[in-house]
């Protein structure tokens, strides 16, 4: 199947969280297509690493930015020069993402920074670029990073869990609305990496569960061409099949009036298995 029409040479991509991991994959890739590219990030150095490691082809253009996501102003300011430098932006990937360990009634500073970056970073990219986007009137396409941990509530990081599940709520509305806009021709997305050999996953080698990055942007570019709204990228341990069954069993435990996270309840152990 085609690529989606924005990813093309001379289009624009802003990525947050672009140096390292899955917003790295994705710039190599944008740049390989031969897009422009504004690339941001909060990790200045790995940044401008990122940055002379591309290698633009004549015309084209990689810009960077130091940018907190958790901080308004900084995400304001990636719009204006996105708009300043190349008067438009085809794909916006709102995809920075931290954690820290953080327990349900613990360690405060871990659930605000946590939040901040990742629900709140998300909620900024939305605020300062959407508005400018639809007036574009071309085809364009917002793509927030979420988690399965935003769906099925794994115990063990509840504000990690808490961020990722408001990204997707975000992300919802935010392609309901879109979709009732007259004569919008933005779309908005939401990418779920499974298991992914990052930074995030701080291991020294790759764990044969974990994807590389690439694979998820490679699954990110085929469901866009299809049109996906939800991108749920399965891994070398999760099938969809079986992400299909945990999101299905998470949804019953409000359905079937169960206890929450009941997957990790002893007594729903066999009937999980059976589900
Ligand atoms: N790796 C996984 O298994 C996995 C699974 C599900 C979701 N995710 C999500 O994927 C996204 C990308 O993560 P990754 O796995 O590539 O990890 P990563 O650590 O390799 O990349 C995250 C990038 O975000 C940057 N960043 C962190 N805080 C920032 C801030 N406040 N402002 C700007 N940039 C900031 C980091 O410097 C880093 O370059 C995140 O949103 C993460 O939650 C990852």
């Amino acid at each position: 199947m085609p690529l989606h029409e924005v990813f093309a040479p001379t289009k624009v991509a802003v990525i947050t969280g672009a140096a390292d991991g899955i917003g790295r994959a994705a710039a190599e890739r944008y740049a390989s297509l031969g897009m422009h590219l504004l690339l941001a990030d909060i990790h200045g150095e790995r940044l401008a690493a990122l940055a002379r490691e591309l290698v633009p082809r004549a015309g084209q253009r990689v810009l960077t930015q130091v940018v907190d996501v958790a901080r308004l102003a900084e995400v304001v300011a990636l719009k204006e020069l996105a708009y300043r430098e190349f008067g438009r932006v085809d794909v916006l990937m709102n995809n920075a993402g931290t954690s820290q360990p953080n327990t349900a009634w613990g360690d405060l500073d871990a659930w605000r920074r946590i939040i901040e970056v990742n629900l709140w970073g998300v909620v900024h990219g939305i605020h300062a670029f959407t508005g400018a986007m639809v007036a574009q009137g071309t085809p364009a396409l917002i793509i927030n990073t979420g988690s399965k941990q935003g769906i099925t509530n794994p115990p063990g990081n509840p504000a990690y869990n808490l961020s990722k599940a408001g990204v997707r709520s975000a992300s919802e509305t935010l392609q309901h609305e879109l979709r009732n806009t007259p004569e919008c021709r933005v779309s908005a997305h939401l990418l779920v990496p499974g298991y992914t050999y990052t930074g995030f996953t701080q291991r020294k080698s790759k764990p044969d569960g974990a994807w590389l990055p690439a694979e998820v942007i490679d699954y990110l570019l085929a469901a866009l061409s299809r049109g996906s709204f939800y991108i749920i990228c399965p891994d070398n341990e999760v099938s969809s099949a079986e992400d299909g069954r945990r999101m299905r069993w998470a949804a019953g435990d409000l359905s079937e009036d169960r206890p929450p996270l009941s997957r990790w309840h002893p007594d729903y152990q066999e009937a999980y298995k059976n589900s």
